[in-house]
């Protein structure tokens, strides 16, 4: 059984006064809840203040939203791996659509990231998605296969295993329109058969597929309860503590 897993990603959202009123809040409401693995994922300014909150909190894992992937260096502006790390973050967002579309990130860079985010031990949350365009001309599988096989070159069995994967449809994102479950549960089951070419059908049945787009607590049940989708990767509505709480609440309670 693949425990689930729900991520807040806050992007460039929250600053470190907003972080702490919402940590007052969230952490009440989630103090008890054990069953799915949770993960708040700040902007980098605020990453160290709520590392500091979570110092003595279990159930709750921190995340960085991108890095870069050389160890350290002239990149002015970047961030790298084993700072992250210090900070006691265990997991990264790499390749989320916003940075392939307006920052450049092609599979290839997504897969340096990935690869350096193990090296740090940490957990990369690796993006995928296909745009409108792409779904309309049909071409969701294509897209999806190319941004796996890319996007995961050179990672072995162990480290595929401790990748998370997010299935997130660009037209879907920050839209208010959700992939219907059908949608979502297709796409999932799609990756997870690329993932056992790639790798093994064990290792692709371990792998987490996290769906992003629009999830809300609306919709939370319908579309944590298909049989590949492993956990959530919310925006908007994980910017409000007790939303991103009730997603928490329903999906553990599936
Ligand atoms: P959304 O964003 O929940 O606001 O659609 C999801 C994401 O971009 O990770």
């Amino acid at each position: 059984m693949r425990r689930k897993i729900i991520a807040a990603n806050w992007k460039m959202n929250m600053t470190l006064n907003e972080s702490d009123s919402y940590l007052d809040t969230f952490l009440l409401e989630v103090a008890e809840e054990k069953r799915v693995d949770i993960v708040l994922v700040p902007p980098f300014t605020t990453l160290a203040r709520v590392s500091e909150r979570l110092n003595k909190i279990q159930n709750v894992k921190l995340g960085a939203q991108n890095m870069h992937w050389e160890m350290g260096g002239a990149f002015t502006g970047e961030i790298s791996a084993p700072m992250i790390r210090e900070l006691f973050a265990r997991y990264v967002i790499v390749g989320h659509s916003e940075r392939r579309a307006l920052f450049g990130e092609t599979d290839e860079i997504v897969n340096r990231k990935a690869r350096a985010a193990h090296e740090a031990s940490l957990k990369p949350i690796v993006c995928i998605g296909e745009t409108l365009a792409e779904r309309d001309a049909d071409k969701v599988e294509q897209v999806l296969e190319t941004q796996l096989r890319g996007s995961l070159a050179g990672l072995d069995a162990k480290t595929l295993t401790d990748t998370v994967l997010a299935y997130e449809p660009v037209w879907a994102i920050g839209t208010g329109r959700t992939a219907t479950p059908g949608q979502a549960q297709a796409a999932h089951a799609f990756i997870r058969k690329v993932l056992a070419e790639i790798s093994d059908t064990a290792t692709a049945e371990k792998v987490r597929i996290q769906y992003g787009g629009s999830v809300k607590p609306g919709n939370t049940a319908e579309l944590m309860s298909q049989p590949d989708i492993d956990g959530a990767l919310v925006g908007g509505a994980s910017l409000v503590a007790r939303d991103f709480a009730e997603i928490i609440k329903i999906t553990a309670a599936l």
